[in-house]
């Protein structure tokens, strides 16, 4: 084997088409026995399903290198899982867990060479989607189906990486109350695409979103989890009370390292926006974002800075950073069934 010849330090969070991906068909009310092909490209009908009425779900998870040479994935049960949820929200067949499990294992094991090197910042991004190919006019699910994974290595999501961010509550809302906003379907995404573009345009890195019922409560971003430091040094996440948040694996494995390895006590609640100007420090979280500090939240031209200024992480999200990458990347023992050996 010998690495992909790529400037691993400066590839970005971006596209490139690595050798092999995965896919399998589901038609006749069953998924066939799926195959790793070097084809990146997918050829539908113009009746598709997905092109009409965006019946697709996806998810996101990392492998990484680690310092002893094995090649790990973080909790893919919990992503295998949380498309199956997706799925049957959106009336989609479920893939198995299991078989989700072991497809991730061919795809990165078939793209070994494009697993950025142990200590290089990058990590192999795995994108496990779902879309309807069948034929449908009358608004209805369809009942041909494709699961791939593809993978791509990338670099930090946010320009600057570890550096704190500035971002903006804005104006539009992600997700409606008991809507789709707690599943990975790329139609939560599309109708966020102009409110990212109108923040990039200002100068903004995210949006952070108010519940859309009452614009009272923070939700989260267009693509992560967000997390605050007390002025105790404890761990405050907010909790939507319209389930329209996502839940983020990240989040989720970050509330049980505060508690078992930092010993932080972590209040999980509804979060008022008037109230955020108490807290210590911010940060967003998910597989792409991994924990980014936020140094400011612009609300409407009135700005809320945070403690931990915008040079470099406040010591509570930085500790909360190093035992979680340490754990993903086999230096920290992780709990049990968090690391997944894939090579
Ligand atoms: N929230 C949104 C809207 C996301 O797109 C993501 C990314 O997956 C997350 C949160 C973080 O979730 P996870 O930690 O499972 O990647
Ligand atoms: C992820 O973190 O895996 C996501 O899907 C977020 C996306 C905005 C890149």
């Amino acid at each position: 084997m010998s690495k992909k010849d790529l400037d691993w330090s400066s590839i970005g969070f971006n596209y490139h088409v690595a050798d092999y991906r995965y896919v399998s068909n589901y038609k006749d009310g069953k998924w066939d026995d799926g195959e790793i092909t070097t084809d990146a490209k997918i050829v539908l009908s113009e009746d598709a399903g997905v092109l009409h009425y965006a019946q697709e779900v996806f998810e996101g998870l990392k492998a990484y290198e680690t310092e002893d040479g094995h090649i790990v994935c973080f909790r893919p049960d919990l992503n295998a899982t949380r498309m199956m949820d997706s799925a049957r929200r959106l009336e989609m067949p479920e893939f198995p867990a299991e078989r989700f499990i072991k497809a991730v294992e061919e795809v990165v094991k078939a793209n070994e060479d494009w697993v950025p090197p142990f200590g290089s910042g990058a990590t192999l991004y795995i994108r496990p989607l779902m879309f309807a190919t069948g034929n449908v006019i009358g608004v209805k699910p369809a009942d041909e189906y494709q699961f791939r994974i593809f993978v791509t290595p990338v670099g930090p999501y946010f320009k600057g990486g570890a550096k704190p961010i500035v971002v903006k509550i804005s104006d539009f809302d992600r997700a409606a109350p008991h809507g789709t906003g707690n599943i990975k379907a790329g139609l939560n995404y599309a109708m966020s695409l102009h409110a990212i573009v109108t923040a990039h345009e200002e100068g903004f890195a995210e949006n952070v979103y108010l519940d859309a019922q009452s614009r009272t409560y923070i939700e989260e971003t267009g693509g992560a989890n967000i997390l605050f430091v007390d002025e105790n040094g404890n761990l405050v996440v907010p909790k939507s009370f319209t389930d329209s948040i996502l839940p983020s694996i990240t989040r989720r494995s970050i509330v049980q390292v505060a508690k078992d390895y930092l010993g932080l006590e972590v209040d999980e609640r509804p979060v008022r926006l008037d109230e955020v100007h108490n807290f210590k420090e911010m940060g967003l979280c998910g597989t792409a974002a991994v924990i980014s500090p936020v140094g400011k939240i612009n609300d409407h031209g009135k700005e809320i800075c945070f403690e931990s200024g915008m040079d470099e992480m406040g010591p509570v999200i930085k500790k909360l950073y190093d035992t979680l990458t340490g754990i993903q990347m086999g230096e920290i023992e992780a709990p049990e069934g968090w690391v997944h050996v894939i090579k």
